[in-house]
């Protein structure tokens, strides 16, 4: 992590501006030296004066000010900022970016700046999926513009949907990084994450309620600790982590196909997938119509993935994930052992705390020789530990 990075946060009239202050206190948290511009509407929903005393700046607000161009005009704090994170970007303000404009001091920063630009969107869900937004954020990214999240869940007008703004301490650690130590750079790993679905016709399938999140936020971590990260995933609705590679799968047996093309050249093989255990004999071509009063399905066993990367010759080091709903610890053991793999996070996904589609969560992680419990954090939180575990057992080896 670079100290002293110069940020500047463009805050725009959306209703998730009210997280804007705390953004501003994780980027200072994780070094960064912070300023703060606000469009007219922005000031609407939060005051400057609070932007003012987290940031302990004033709050740029006006292109056209006489007072501040002869201070630190729109030239000059263009020129001052290393990184540009407008948080939240409402669909206007990105609008007015993809089309050039500099009709107030936030985009003409923009048009002026050299500075790397990121975008946290935060919309109504409707506003997120219209053509019009996405040819913008489209425009955007062509650009080379960094646009982060956003995430799904209830918005304030209460729908529910991908639209919410990504949670500051996220962005923050988009931005600057979380100052992991380098232990995995130059090694490869591959992970598998989310559910598998097995198909029983074309419309029905077998899957579970994995959500991908520990996968996808360990595949973030390992990316972070300078690792080239290949990521298998099930079907998912969750960003591929920007530097990570992803490859999207459906089933367990598709899971496993790609999961032996990347074997060879792996290093630490991290199975997160809730891959189903069994699948249909037969999945029927078409749908399969209720004209019957009750139906049989016949179900096999699917291919055990995590045993079969354990099981070749020199396998990687290979961590496994047990998710139980009783006795957790004790299966999780047992699946050490049995699976003959060096490491088991368990992971109680019973209820509603459990863990799957929660973005917190506490495992306990499982070696031949101990087990350590990992208290409540984040998901990328719970990754770092992990990993750093992983990293030391693997060293040792
Ligand atoms: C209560 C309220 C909440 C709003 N929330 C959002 C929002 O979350 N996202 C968005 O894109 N626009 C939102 N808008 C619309 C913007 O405020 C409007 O487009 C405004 O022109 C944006 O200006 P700016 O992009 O220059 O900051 C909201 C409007 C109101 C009245």
């Amino acid at each position: 992590m670079r100290k002293n990075r110069r940020v500047l946060v463009g805050i725009t009239g959306g209703i998730a501006a009210y997280k804007s202050p705390d953004l501003v206190r994780r980027l200072m948290d994780r070094g960064g030296d912070v300023r703060v511009v606000m469009t007219e509407a922005a000031c609407e929903f939060i005051t400057p004066l609070t932007l003012q005393a987290v940031s302990g700046h004033p709050v740029h607000r006006c292109l056209l000010d006489a007072e501040a161009e002869s201070g630190m005009g729109h030239i000059e704090l263009a020129r001052w900022a290393e990184i540009m994170v407008i948080a939240p970007g409402t669909a206007n303000f990105i609008a007015s970016m993809a089309n050039g404009k500099a009709d107030d001091l936030l985009t003409s920063l923009i048009l002026a700046s050299e500075a790397e630009i990121a975008v946290a969107p935060a919309m109504n869900r409707q506003m997120w999926q219209n053509p019009a937004t996405q040819d913008n954020l489209q425009t955007l990214r062509r650009r080379g513009v960094r646009i982060i999240g956003p995430a799904e869940g209830g918005q304030a007008c209460g729908e529910v949907g991908l639209g919410r703004m990504s949670e500051p301490d996220e962005i923050a650690r988009e931005l600057l990084g979380d100052g992991v130590p380098k232990l995995l750079t130059g090694a490869c790993i591959t992970l598998t994450a989310g559910p598998t679905w097995e198909a029983i016709d074309p419309v029905r399938g077998i899957t579970n309620r994995s959500s991908g999140k520990m996968g996808f936020a360990l595949a973030e971590a390992a990316r972070d600790f300078g690792a080239e990260v290949t990521l298998i995933s099930g079907p998912v609705a969750l960003e591929t982590p920007s530097g990570v590679e992803r490859i999207d799968v459906v089933s367990a047996q598709d899971m496993l196909d790609r999961v032996q093309e990347h074997i060879g050249n792996t290093d630490m093989f991290i199975g997160v997938a809730a891959v189903s255990d069994y699948r249909p004999v037969l999945s029927a071509e078409n749908k399969i119509k209720k004209d019957r009063d009750s139906m049989e399905l016949k179900l096999i066993r699917t291919p055990d993935i995590l045993r079969s990367v354990a099981e070749i010759e020199n396998p990687p080091f290979t961590v496994g994930f047990a998710a139980e709903t009783e006795r957790i610890d004790q299966h999780a053991r047992s699946k050490l052992v049995s699976k003959k793999v060096n490491m088991i996070v368990a992971n109680n996904v019973a209820g509603k705390e459990g863990a799957f589609g929660n973005d917190y969560n506490t495992v306990t992680v499982h070696t031949h020789d101990k087990s350590m419990s990992i208290d409540r954090n984040d998901k990328y939180g719970l990754s770092v530990k992990i990993l750093e575990i992983a990293v030391s057992l693997w060293k040792k080896q």
